[in-house]
């Protein structure tokens, strides 16, 4: 069975955050402070509850004096480690100081690499953070002559629906006709599933050069189009994070190693890439009522009957829906954090 909680999540590319001010976020149904003072080296990463009496500590300010998080509500104060150092209304310290680990912050692990922050969706295994590498993309490397930007923008529509979307590029001329693609210009896409575990899928288009596919599971999909003479290489990375049911945060990295010519050559998939919100809000149109739609007939059938997908060009749908009922029982962990099912 898949772990959603045991993975790493890049929620935030690390330009989009700022020091001395808390900032919120909601990970697989919890919610989390995300904070750094000028003392601290990295970004901390807490439940955004005060163990006082819950307010959320993102409204909190970062102490002038000590450095720590602190809350807005009665002034308690917490360190990098979520411990409690200070509580305005004690009567002697002793309080303070028997009970640090009873008044914690529960604190998940964070990283940072290739300008993202990552977080470990479970707070009680830090261990197995330690263990598990980030889901990181082979086109984020300026040793193999990449540069590349990021994005961060949320979604009102699921996990799921995202995924499927992206793992079809079919719908491209479609959906986006006029800003990437041109509807005139369809024609039939052969995605052939080259590997297919619990931990990885990867699919290939072939025309006249190779498209990649790749959709490391839970949160990594990520293109590689191949193109030109010269090995010329464009990178479309998206990973896709769980908010609760029906939202979902993408966070994009566009990745090419051709950055001296461009000008020169533009093709069809740089259009997708320039237009990156005019593309999401096509799509978010007709995702946020089809995946409506289909969850109604999900109450009572499988996707299988549901879904008409005769061509090649739905394979990579196919095989995540398969993924998703094989490893996931169709369905994400909300029940864990206290979210009935998908709300529509
Ligand atoms: S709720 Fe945070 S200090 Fe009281
Ligand atoms: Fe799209």
């Amino acid at each position: 069975e898949f772990n959603f909680f045991q993975n790493w999540y890049p929620i935030f590319p690390l330009e989009d955050l700022e020091i001395n001010k808390p900032q919120s976020f909601t990970l697989l149904g919890q919610r989390l402070v995300i904070w750094k003072g000028e003392k601290q080296k990295k970004y901390q990463v807490f439940l955004d509850l005060c163990p006082h009496r819950l307010a959320p500590l993102s409204e909190g300010r970062i102490d002038e004096e000590t450095g720590n998080l602190m809350c807005s509500y009665h002034g308690w104060q917490f360190n990098e480690k979520g411990i409690c150092t200070c509580i305005p209304q004690a009567e002697n310290q002793e309080l303070v100081v028997k009970n640090q680990h009873n008044f914690a912050v529960k604190v998940f692990p964070t990283r940072e690499e290739n300008d993202l922050l990552w977080v470990w969706a479970d707070a009680n295994t830090p261990d197995l953070a330690e263990k598990k590498p980030l889901p990181l993309s082979p086109q984020i490397d300026k040793e193999k002559g990449f540069v590349w930007s990021s994005m961060v923008r949320d979604l009102e529509y699921d996990w799921q629906t995202f995924i499927e979307n992206v793992a079809d590029p079919s719908h491209v001329p479609f959906a986006h006709h006029g800003l990437q693609g041109n509807r005139k210009q369809a024609q039939p896409m052969a995605i052939e599933i080259v590997k297919s575990s619990v931990n990885l899928i990867e699919a290939q288009v072939s025309r006249l050069f190779t498209t990649t596919i790749t959709f490391e599971p839970p949160s990594r999909l990520e293109y590689a189009i191949g193109f030109g003479d010269k090995g010329q290489q464009l990178g479309l990375i998206t990973y896709c994070i769980p908010i609760e049911p029906g939202k979902c945060r993408i966070v994009a990295q566009f990745a090419r190693n051709f950055a001296y010519s461009l000008h020169k050559i533009t093709p069809r998939w740089w259009e997708h890439i320039k237009t990156r919100n005019a593309v999401l809000d096509g799509d978010m149109i007709l995702l946020h009522q089809q995946e409506r739609f289909l969850q109604q007939k999900l109450a009572g059938e499988n996707w299988k009957n549901s879904y008409k997908m005769p061509t090649k060009a739905d394979r990579l749908v196919i095989e995540f829906r398969r993924w998703f009922d094989i490893y996931c029982e169709g369905k994400l962990p909300w029940e864990k954090v206290g979210f009935s099912n998908f709300e529509n």
